[in-house]
């Protein structure tokens, strides 16, 4: 079935697209997160296994008590099977000063993974994994369970540190580009 097409309300013209399950091709699925705007976070790890840090979007709350978060990273991507072997990550939420640090750890420009980190200063809390000073929120967590599900591997992470950073712009990501809020 073709995409339904309708005008709607306020003679803008614009377009809405309906598809049923059986036509959501993963590219109509990431058009259509493409129109969530989501708080750009740098995630990361240390341990046993090695430092590492990844630009990440999905992420969110998931109970104030006891205090969680989840994260979603590409299970595609062996690098990111640090974060389980080390059972620790730190979730690191970005504002509009860390637009260029966002596009390093989002492997968008030539630095290595070490030189990544070279780009800022980074503390430990408690659990060992880098946190930005400069982040408006940073959460230390301890891994408590991974769920496997399609490309990605979800991670659920017991805040056992917390920081709250200054009050400024938080960064965006938005129909496929950064956005300040
Ligand atoms: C704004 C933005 C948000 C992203 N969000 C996610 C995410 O939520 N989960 C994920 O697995 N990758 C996400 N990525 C992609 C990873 O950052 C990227 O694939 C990874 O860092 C590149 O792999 P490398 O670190 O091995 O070079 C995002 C990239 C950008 C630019």
């Amino acid at each position: 079935m073709a995409p339904v097409r309708t005008y709607i309300a306020s003679r803008q013209l614009e377009e809405q697209i309906v598809l049923k399950t059986t036509e959501v091709s993963s590219q109509h699925y990431r058009d259509a997160m493409a129109r969530f705007a989501g708080a750009v976070h740098i995630v990361t790890t240390d341990g046993a296994a090695g430092r590492r840090g990844v630009t990440a979007i999905a992420a969110c709350s998931v109970s104030d008590d006891p205090p969680t978060v989840l994260v979603c990273l590409n299970r595609q991507n062996p690098s990111n099977d640090l974060f389980v072997k080390n059972g620790v990550f730190a979730l690191n939420t970005l504002s509009s000063r860390h637009e260029e640090l966002s596009k390093a750890f989002a492997g968008l420009t030539k630095h290595s993974y070490e030189e990544r980190f070279g780009l800022a200063e980074w503390e430990t809390i408690v659990t060992g994994a880098p946190i930005l000073p400069g982040a408006l929120a940073v959460f230390d967590c301890k891994i408590v369970k991974t769920v496997e599900l399609g490309t990605h591997r979800v991670y659920f992470g017991h805040v056992t540190g917390l920081r709250i950073g200054e009050n400024l712009q938080p960064l965006l990501y938005h129909e496929r580009g950064y956005r300040v809020l």
